[in-house]
């Protein structure tokens, strides 16, 4: 068989801890004698909790909490540590750092109640993390509580290694904080933020709404090549539409229930607001996507709501996009994916050439100096001037934007290999596919998607591009620069 990798031991640790089933049991006591004491709590205890969750704050409070007792903490250990390392043993360092420990104990307190208030709710595995994560944070505030006992009575070595161990713990405690959210998402939105569907779509006979009953309808999403769930209801005459998976833990919303001018979810009852999905009460913290809803014909049809700094394309932005003004078209110009289509088959040729090179071949160098200055100007010319004007036609520049990051990246590595090198061979071949692929779906999907700008509007940016392309090649200071870079590079 052949070796697998085996795991960090990080990862070991935490993968024990989420197979570790005889957690459960004391899990499930703990969570019910926590519910217990909410429910006994007063009516106003939904509002304590709903603040707890951080159903005002838009995400989990806890993690904000959180940063009280670590940057605290870590600072009394930084103090303690100059003092036991006599770097600095003033009484007002020592009283800065019994301070900052008070301090941190009581916002590590909070920070449990609003930790213990959001870990009720979560299931499975997460909730044995969850238990152990706050039995270790328990531990860090049991030790800081004694270090600063032993403070008070002037005791302040023992105290310092007791808070020192608190602080160790802590970062323990932090570390699986950070995996239960990192990497299994627990805090996160769980709602499906799909842009679809950006026009109006016919998804239901109006009249199979009955009054305060959700209904669940699905559209596609063919770029996530999913289908989207979105809950309708019709309440006091008029019909909502929000997302259907819950952003709390994706419960299914059309599955729950009206109460209040709002839609309850099934799993732990968090309700959003009917007309804006806007949470209402949690554990959630997050607002449910919207749906604009219109009827035509006795058909009920919506089309998704957009949210701020999204990305997401519409007719109506293309529309716009389409009739901005324009400056005139110079004669004879190309236009620019035409243009930004030959550099990217000259790119081609270079690497195919430099590829074919003998790896003893002292011109090899020398090639890959073109081929740096050459994508470098691509680059360049495409962040300044095209992908600017296309992105009101489509919504593949981010993506293109963190493409050339990481084909600069690659590059830098490339160059700092000697040619002869089989280092160098395996590296060439993997940046001539990134480059290849970066190339070839600006080709297949963004240059496609610009045509919607217009040709005159094309062959404007078209010129601009050649102009600047053969700016860049002739400036001596910038090819100096591009040089004296690629030479940094190289490791002089
Ligand atoms: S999934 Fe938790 S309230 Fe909806
Ligand atoms: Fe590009
Ligand atoms: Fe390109």
């Amino acid at each position: 068989m052949p070796p697998t990798d085996p795991m960090s031991p990080p990862e070991t640790v935490a993968a024990s801890i989420e197979a570790s089933q005889w957690l459960d049991a004391p899990a499930y006591r703990v969570a019910n004698l926590v519910s217990t004491t909410l429910e006994l709590a007063p009516v106003t205890a939904r509002k304590v909790q709903d603040a707890l969750h951080g159903t005002w704050l838009g995400h989990p409070l806890h993690p904000a909490l959180a940063t009280l007792p670590i940057g605290t903490w870590t600072l009394a250990f930084g103090l303690d540590t100059a003092a036991s390392l006599r770097l600095n043993q003033s009484t007002r360092v020592a009283k800065t750092a019994d301070i900052a420990l008070q301090v941190g104990a009581a916002g590590a307190v909070v920070a449990a109640a609003s930790g213990m208030a959001d870990w009720r709710q979560i299931h499975g595995r997460d909730r044995r993390t969850g238990l152990v994560h706050a039995a270790v944070n328990a531990t860090a505030l049991g030790l800081t509580l004694g270090s600063l006992a032993l403070r008070r009575r002037g005791r302040r070595a023992p105290a310092r290694a007791l808070s020192a161990a608190g602080w160790l713990a802590l970062m323990g405690g932090a570390w699986l904080g950070g995996h239960m959210v990192y990497r299994r998402g627990v805090g996160t939105d769980h709602a499906d933020r799909s842009p679809e569907p950006r026009e109006y779509v016919p998804v239901i006979a109006a009249d199979a709404l009955k009054e305060d009953r959700p209904v669940r309808v699905a559209v596609p999403d063919p770029a996530a090549r999913a289908e989207v769930g979105i809950v309708l209801v019709r309440h006091r005459g008029r019909i909502h539409a929000m997302g259907s998976r819950c952003s709390h833990m994706g419960g299914p919303l059309d599955e729950g229930w009206v109460q209040d001018g709002g839609i309850v979810c099934p799993w732990h009852g968090s309700r959003y607001c009917l007309a804006s999905g806007r949470v209402q009460n949690g554990p959630s913290t997050a607002p449910q996507p919207r749906h604009a809803v219109r009827v035509r014909d006795g058909v009920v049809e919506i089309r998704r709501q957009q949210e701020p700094g999204d990305e997401a394309l519409t007719l109506d932005d293309m529309k716009r996009a389409a009739a901005a003004p324009m400056p005139e078209v110079p004669e004879g110009a190309r236009k620019a994916d035409e243009v930004l289509f030959e550099h990217h088959e000259m790119m081609r040729r270079l690497f195919e050439r430099i590829a074919a090179m003998s790896p003893d071949d002292p011109e090899r160098r020398d090639m890959m100096r073109v081929l740096a200055g050459e994508l470098e100007i691509h680059e360049h010319v495409e962040d300044e001037i095209f992908y600017p004007a296309v992105r009101a036609v489509s919504e593949d520049v981010p993506v293109a934007h963190a493409e050339h990051q990481q084909l600069a990246d690659m590059l830098a590595v490339t160059l700092r290999l000697g040619t002869s090198s089989p280092e160098f061979e395996a590296q060439l071949q993997a940046l001539h596919q990134a480059v290849d692929h970066h190339a070839s779906s600006e080709e297949h999907s963004m240059f496609v998607e610009a045509q919607r700008l217009g040709d005159a509007r094309l062959r404007v940016l078209g010129a601009q591009i050649e102009d600047m392309l053969d700016e860049e090649r002739e400036s001596r200071a910038r090819t100096a620069f591009r040089n004296l870079k690629t030479r940094l590079l190289e490791g002089l």
